[in-house]
């Protein structure tokens, strides 16, 4: 029998809740056997550290663990990508290329987001799920793989399979051993063993001196939804950390920080939106309010950073920071809005542009994370990359 307490400091995942202990024993169960595992939860609860932790407990952990994105891979690849292709498939396929299924032979294939996964696909993967059995596209010879299949998704799959946007026979077959990771509301109880680890982490490496958090601090974060999960909990962490030059923090500070995200920002009537709700304008909305919102943390932290903060003896010179944009007339700090003589001189286009470039650099390039800052499929921010031919390695300065 695998000691739950083991696999828990070896897996990383953090918890005594008895929901997640109970999702412990699931994966202490099922990991040493070789069977499909399908993973549920919201998203930011940790789906991918269970995946990791299924596979580093199974027979296969010696072999690799080949984590596919299949909401990130664009509906015209996807195939190739999973199954490979045969030189002259299509245009463009001048040499045979394995795909993600023979990569992962004798190891652990992790398909996160299976709910993304176009129809057409859904079909062949039931038959690698059944069989091992595979084609390259633009071949007709079965091949083989040894690979087991772990499966995560954010979506209720049941409800997908009655829209008729996933198959019923993969669900089925997909469903049998299922790990339910609970949310952060679930087992509030673990918040603070797991705002006592980030901020520890965090705060070991960027040298700065760890002063804790107020017992009430800890009691205030607890009465918050954390739609975002754990994920939210630990930039909420780290960025407070920094924006309060690690300072104890008090229940003032988070209560200051924490505010309700999306409600909190008031638009002043010099804003160009919401005068009217067609789709343009909404979209129009919604990019505007995360790039304020993203402005402003991006700038407190560069000030920050560029100040060459000390937090020894928690005195920070700001320096004057003056903004690259060019697009966007940025305002003082302490507003948070574009002014209104910026207005008629961008178009919609920059500013989405320029929200994703910079929700890009603050997450320091990863595009799963900007997706969901941006509330945009990363299918959908995959394409826009492109469209606006931004530098695919774009990174924080
Ligand atoms: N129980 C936990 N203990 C420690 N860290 C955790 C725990 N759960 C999640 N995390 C951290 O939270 C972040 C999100 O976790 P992860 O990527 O596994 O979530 P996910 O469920 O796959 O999210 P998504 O649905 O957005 O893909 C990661 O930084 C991870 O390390
Ligand atoms: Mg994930």
């Amino acid at each position: 029998m695998i000691d739950i307490d083991k696999l828990q400091k070896q897996s990383g995942i953090i918890g005594n809740s008895d929901v997640i202990k109970q999702a412990m024993e699931m994966i202490a169960q099922v990991g040493p056997i070789d069977i499909t595992v399908l993973i549920t939860g919201e998203s930011g609860v940790g789906k991918e550290m269970v995946a990791k932790a299924v596979h580093a407990i199974s027979r296969r952990s010696n072999s690799e663990l080949v984590t596919v994105n299949c909401g990130a891979i664009p509906e015209g690849i996807i195939e190739s990508e999973l199954f490979g292709h045969k030189k002259g498939a299509y245009t463009g396929a001048e040499v045979d290329r394995k795909g993600y299924f023979e990569t992962a032979n004798k190891g652990t294939i992790f398909l996160d987001e299976i709910g993304e996964t176009p129809l057409e696909t859904q079909v062949k993967l039931l038959r690698v799920l059944e069989s091992g059995e595979f084609m390259r596209v633009g071949d007709s010879k079965a091949l083989y793989s040894d690979v087991r299949v772990i499966a995560a998704t954010n979506k209720d799959l049941g409800e997908l399979v009655k829209k008729g946007e996933f198959r019923q026979d993969l669900y089925y077959r997909l469903k049998t051993v299922t790990i339910k990771v609970p949310s952060l509301r679930e087992r509030i109880e673990d918040l603070s063993f797991l705002v006592e680890r980030f901020a520890l982490e965090f705060t070991r490496n960027n040298d700065i001196v760890y002063r804790g958090f107020m017992p009430d601090a800890i009691r205030a974060m607890k009465q918050y939804d954390w739609p975002g999960n754990v994920r939210e909990l630990k930039n909420f962490i780290e960025r407070i950390i920094v924006l309060e030059k690690g300072a104890r923090i008090t229940k003032e500070m988070i209560d200051h920080h924490l505010e309700p995200v999306m409600p909190a920002v008031e638009y002043n009537e010099n804003l160009p939106i919401i005068l009217d709700r067609s789709p343009e304008k909404a979209e129009r909305e919604l990019i505007l309010r995360q790039l304020l919102l993203l402005r402003q943390d991006v700038e407190d932290i560069k000030k920050f950073i560029a100040s060459g903060s000390n937090f020894e003896n928690n005195e920070i010179k700001y320096l004057p920071y003056t903004s690259d944009s060019k697009n966007i007339k940025v305002v003082e700090s302490s507003d948070r809005l574009i002014k209104s003589d910026a207005i008629g001189e961008f178009k919609l286009e920059d500013v989405t542009k320029e929200a994703i470039e910079r929700t890009l650099k603050y997450f320091n390039n990863n595009r799963r994370a900007a997706a969901q800052a941006l509330d945009m499929s990363e299918r959908t921010l995959y394409r826009k990359i492109k469209e606006y031919g931004l530098d695919p390695k774009i990174k924080r300065k």
